[in-house]
């Protein structure tokens, strides 16, 4: 089986999650013009030990890691899976630990380094599965914060390259008086949903979502009103 899609939730918010909105409004965007099942693993409620970096996913036992945990159930799950969408916040500028962790984890999908190109490459069985990357931050803008990120995506995934969404100002997410703004955001990630299922991504609309949900100055000054002016107390 190869179908559906895995939702990997790399939040570890819960219902306060500034980035689980953007991500449901993706993923409706999808099933309401292509209808497949969703399954859902919330990254926080895992077991998942770091990589032991012993390469006996290379070596010992192709393809299998030696440790068992919650990991295999991820595994499966992204075996069984046509779309395999990860929803994160951004902290420090990258993937938070336990998605760090979760993504170190799935080098038995990759062929051992053979010595050659630094691209990994990746088993038969993943072949064809289409990744997303959904991710908020909190700065006023995302200039600069996905950098890093985009040069690792390059190199995990080299010519084919999964989808990247990115909303700044997400501390806004749940904040009612702005409730148009951020619907208006969601409205915009919904389409892309829609254009993702048929295959065909506006880059336009994709960069419109990267950019700022309210000026930036409104922004700053909801901020400090809730943490306060940022100063040493
Ligand atoms: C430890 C930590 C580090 C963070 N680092 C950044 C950062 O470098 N840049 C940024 O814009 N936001 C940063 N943030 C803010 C989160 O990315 C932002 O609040 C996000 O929307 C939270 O998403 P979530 O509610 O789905 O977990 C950080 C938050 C935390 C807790």
């Amino acid at each position: 089986m190869n179908e559906g899609i895995l939702l990997l939730d790399g939040s570890p918010r819960g219902t306060k999650s500034n980035t689980m909105p953007v991500t449901r409004a993706f993923l409706d965007g999808i099933c309401e013009t292509a209808p497949q099942p969703v399954t859902t693993l919330e990254i926080r409620q895992l077991q998942i030990e770091p990589c032991r970096g012993c390469f006996g996913c290379w070596k010992a036992t192709p393809g299998q890691c030696v440790i068992h945990d919650d990991m295999q159930q991820v595994m499966d799950a992204m075996h069984q899976s046509q779309i395999i969408l990860v929803s994160f916040p951004v902290y420090y500028y990258g993937l938070p630990g336990p998605v760090k962790t979760l993504l170190d984890r799935t080098l038995p999908v990759m062929l051992p380094y053979n010595g050659g190109p630094t691209l990994h490459r990746v088993r038969k069985d993943m072949k064809g599965k289409r990744f997303v990357f959904i991710s908020t931050c909190g700065f006023q803008s995302t200039d600069g914060i996905y950098d890093a990120f985009r040069v690792q995506l390059r190199g995990i995934f080299g010519a084919e390259q999964p989808l990247l969404i990115t909303v700044p100002q997400a501390d806004l997410m749940h904040a009612e008086p702005v409730k148009k703004y951020t619907q208006r955001r969601l409205d915009a990630v919904h389409r892309l949903g829609t254009q993702f299922a048929r295959g065909e991504i506006d880059e336009q609309l994709l960069a419109e979502c990267g950019k700022p949900m309210i000026r930036k100055w409104i922004y700053q000054k909801m901020v400090s009103s809730f943490y306060g002016d940022g100063e040493e107390t």
